[in-house]
């Protein structure tokens, strides 16, 4: 029996000719690569562990050209894997057999700023590090932050609806993204790239795109509404003895830091056994169980300050820490984040990776991690948690040293099972891609995914975008 994480048959799609690679050379000269070593690394994911076999990767500049190619591949039935920076972490970025590459790396303008909205509009090829310093140059910041900054595209993070660093100060990009230009599958361009906060004219359609992960458009441009640059950051690296002790840690930190908190993210120590070993970065306190990172972003840094001395001195008094340490100053503050940020590349360090994205009440979220260490017992090298906290949101990784299809049985279903019984979603932020698609109904109920398929459908008929990924190969 196949396994549901498997990918399916290869659909009846056409396979590129040489006149279709006249035609997108004549609408992409020199933007029409072939040559298979500039396809390698987009064929393959981050995470090293998806392989396509794409013969074709075009990398359009403007809106009409996206239009031209997708007109172009929807009459003649070819399929498209859209792709931003090829950060996904969930099989959904690379093609699964031959389907066209279609990049946005080369649509990498920025379009408008307006300095007292603080709306920006940009094209979908735009990294994130690079809008981050541009608008950090006029005074503001991306409402979201995440570890793949450096290579990840605005379009990408929509199309994932990726969550990050940021999401308990600003919220998800539902809220923050204020319009967006799609291209559809055979062609048009839908342009909702209104800069708007406030539009109820009809149903909201940019929200149909936002984390539909390549399967219902590609995305053109974004306009999004970008906060202010706080005046003052503190970053505070803990440590706690229980994870109970961490969760009360949260609590009190809500309660005295209010408005000025902007991230609170954990990690184990087995993470920073990880980070030690492979990385070997330095724990910054003494060894403690579990590692909490809470960040403060204000206006008033003698505010700020007052505030972050009073709640540091309560969880001391108290005993829910062990150890900190602090920053205000921006090389430690960097050296503290990551922390917390480069667990992910340590994982790949550490061997084959297993990486679920859990949401659960926030109360329950590491007893999956005890429990899978213990269901797993020593047939794992590494189990590791960390993850979001302030958003309920578990990161649970498994290494092996090869791939190991015993072990991943032993993980799935359990960890999808445990995590339906507790009402959590298998995806908190990373999507289904190609790697989760079929364990959809863990977290979604059959009626919701019939519509999902109808919406499919209708903007789909022939399914041409980014096929096998999101949607379950049965849709009941
Ligand atoms: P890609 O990986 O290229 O594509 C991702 C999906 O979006 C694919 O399905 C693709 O087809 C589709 N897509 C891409 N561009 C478009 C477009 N223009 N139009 C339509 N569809 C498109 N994710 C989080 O949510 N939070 C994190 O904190 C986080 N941290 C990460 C840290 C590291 C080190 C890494 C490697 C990844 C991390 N991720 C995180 C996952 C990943 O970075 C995000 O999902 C990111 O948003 C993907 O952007 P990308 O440009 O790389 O998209
Ligand atoms: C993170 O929060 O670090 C990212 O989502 C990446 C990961 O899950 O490893
Ligand atoms: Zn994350």
């Amino acid at each position: 029996k196949p396994s549901p994480a498997a990918a399916p048959e290869r659909l009846p799609f056409s396979r590129v000719t040489q006149e279709d690679l006249v035609f997108f050379r004549k609408i992409l000269p020199g933007r029409t690569i072939t040559d298979p070593d500039l396809l390698e690394s987009s064929n393959v994911d981050w995470l090293k562990t998806v392989r396509g076999s794409s013969e074709l990767l075009l990398r359009p500049q403007t809106t009409e050209e996206v239009s031209q190619v997708l007109s172009y591949c929807n009459s003649r039935n070819l399929a498209v894997n859209p792709q931003g920076g090829n950060t996904g972490l969930v099989g959904g970025s690379v093609p699964v057999y031959d389907e066209i590459i279609l990049s946005t790396a080369l649509m990498n303008n920025i379009l408008t700023f307006d300095s007292i909205s603080g709306i920006l509009t940009c094209q979908a090829g735009c990294v994130l590090e690079n809008l981050s310093l541009y608008l950090e140059e006029r005074d503001y910041i991306m409402p979201l932050d995440l570890g793949a900054k450096g290579s990840c595209q605005i379009g990408g993070n929509v199309a994932t609806n990726a969550g990050g660093l940021r999401l308990l100060r600003y919220g998800s990009l539902h809220g923050t993204v204020l319009g967006l230009e799609v291209v559809l599958a055979d062609g048009r361009v839908l342009d909702c790239l209104a800069a708007l906060r406030k539009d109820n004219t009809g149903y909201d359609l940019k929200q149909l795109f936002i984390g539909s992960e390549g399967t219902l458009g590609v995305i053109t441009a974004v306009s999004v509404l970008c906060p202010r640059k706080p005046k003052s950051v503190n970053v505070v690296f803990l440590g706690c003895e229980t994870f109970e002790q961490l969760l009360r840690t949260f609590q009190l930190c809500k309660g005295m830091l209010g408005e000025i908190l902007s991230a609170f993210e954990f990690l184990d120590s087995e993470c920073m056994r990880l980070l030690n070993t492979h990385l070997k970065l330095s724990n910054p306190i003494s060894e403690c169980p579990f590692y909490v990172v809470i960040e403060t972003s204000g206006s008033d840094p003698t505010h700020d300050g007052e505030k972050l001395h009073n709640f540091l001195e309560e969880a001391m008094t108290s005993s829910l820490v062990t150890d900190g340490t602090v920053a205000t100053e921006e090389s430690k503050i960097k050296t503290l984040w990551s922390m917390r940020e480069r667990v992910t590349e340590a994982l790949t360090h550490d061997g084959f990776t297993y990486k679920y994205d859990i949401s659960l009440p926030v109360e329950q979220i590491y007893q999956l991690v005890t429990d899978m260490r213990q269901h797993l017992g020593d047939r794992a090298r590494s189990v590791v948690g960390y993850g979001h906290v302030g958003d309920g949101n578990l990161h649970l990784n498994i290494t092996s040293p090869a791939k190991d299809p015993s072990l991943l049985a032993a993980i799935e279903p359990f960890i999808y099972e445990w995590t339906a019984s507790c009402q959590g979603s298998i995806s908190a932020e990373h999507g289904l891609g190609l790697k989760k698609r079929n364990y959809i109904y863990y977290s979604k109920p059959s009626q919701a995914v019939a519509l999902m398929g109808n919406i499919k459908a209708m903007l789909d008929p022939k399914g041409i975008l980014n096929p096998y990924k999101t949607l379950p190969d049965n849709i009941k």
